[in-house]
């Protein structure tokens, strides 16, 4: 019985100072196996007279048991102090401030033609493309303005080699190109959104490269007031519901009558402030009923097909609509600049 006390004192207090798992499986191994102390003792068993076999037996049994249980015990205990080790050193700190990833974003200007072009497909409308290296027949004599026709002097084109070719100055020759390529027998309804060059020093309202969005309707009995609903319902869907819209007469040699469209100042909502130079409303497009020159040019009959056409500035709707102060802001590379866009949309 002693040496069981004994054996007992001396596992259990080897036990305690286990310092880790490994420690006190290798403790277990040393102990509990085959050969081992604990063993040893029980084949003793056998050698004992009947009487003691009984109390020792009984002895030796919740000896192994309570060994088996302290054993558990401290095993137990070291994988769970293990476990919490880990989960400490894995720990994420939510509080620690994110590096912020630079991502990129759509360009402002890009979305707001997207925003444009997403309307007038819920109308039917088509959106193409056209070429930005232009013939002088498009870009001009189509539309109505002839060679030497003073209304060419409003847009100071640039010419490639000879004044046939140039960079397109405004999107318009795109209509010339849809209704001949129609055969002009059958309505129309495009926008073209893209580039158009012109000879004028970069300030804060002109850059020799802009975007220009087109728009053109063709077809039976087309009148103002289909352009002024339709112009009605961009207006709201870009600048709010409460916009309200106008028509002021105007002039362009590529429809008759013309006119600029004005939007209600949505800053002021018409009261009068800087935005809208005190008048309550701001222009966004020139527009017209299609003349009739341009049609029977493009080979429509103006007789039968009628049509409206309109020109939005792409960034003049994008500084209106961010309210950006400058149009050189859209064609540099100031990251600070792209990264306020960032924040637009959040
Ligand atoms: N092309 C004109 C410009 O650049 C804008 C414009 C006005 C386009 C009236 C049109 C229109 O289609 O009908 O100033």
């Amino acid at each position: 019985m002693d040496d069981i006390k004994n054996l007992q004192k001396e596992i259990l207090s080897q036990l305690e100072n286990t310092q880790s798992l490994k420690e006190v499986l290798d403790l277990k191994q040393n102990y509990m196996s085959k050969k081992g102390p604990v063993s040893n003792l029980t084949n003793k068993l056998k050698d004992l007279p009947v009487e003691e076999k009984k109390v020792f037996g009984a002895a030796l049994n919740t000896f192994k048991q309570e060994l088996e249980e302290a054993f558990k015990k401290k095993i137990t205990y070291f994988e769970e102090l293990e476990i919490n080790e880990k989960l400490k050193a894995e720990e994420i700190d939510i509080s620690l401030p994110a590096t912020k990833l630079t991502n990129g974003s759509p360009n402002i200007l890009e979305k707001i033609i997207e925003e444009v072009e997403s309307v007038f497909m819920s109308m039917g409308y088509d959106v193409v493309d056209g070429p930005e290296i232009e013939e002088d027949h498009y870009n001009f004599e189509l539309l109505n303005i002839p060679k030497g026709h003073p209304a060419r002097d409003a847009q100071d084109t640039f010419y490639i080699k000879n004044e046939d070719y140039l960079l397109r100055s405004q999107t318009s020759p795109v209509q010339a190109r849809v209704m001949l390529a129609s055969g002009g027998d059958k309505p129309i309804r495009m926008i073209c959104p893209g580039k158009t060059y012109r000879r004028d020093a970069d300030d804060a309202t002109h850059s020799h490269q802009f975007m220009q969005i087109e728009g053109l309707l063709v077809d039976k009995n087309v009148s103002l007031s289909d352009l002024k609903g339709t112009f009605d319902v961009i207006a709201k869907k870009l600048f709010g519901e409460d916009i309200e819209t106008r028509f002021r007469p105007s002039y362009y040699q590529f429809t008759e009558p013309s006119v600029e469209t004005d939007i209600s100042c949505f800053a002021c909502k018409g009261k009068g402030c800087s935005l809208c130079k005190n008048t309550g409303w701001i222009t966004v497009s020139g527009a017209g009923i299609v003349h009739p020159n341009v049609l029977r040019n493009c080979g429509y009959d103006p007789e039968i097909w009628t049509g409206f056409a309109f020109g939005f500035g792409a960034e003049r709707l994008a500084m209106l609509k961010y309210g950006i102060n400058d149009i050189r802001t859209f064609y540099q590379t100031d990251l600070r600049e792209i990264d306020a866009f960032d924040r637009l949309e959040d």
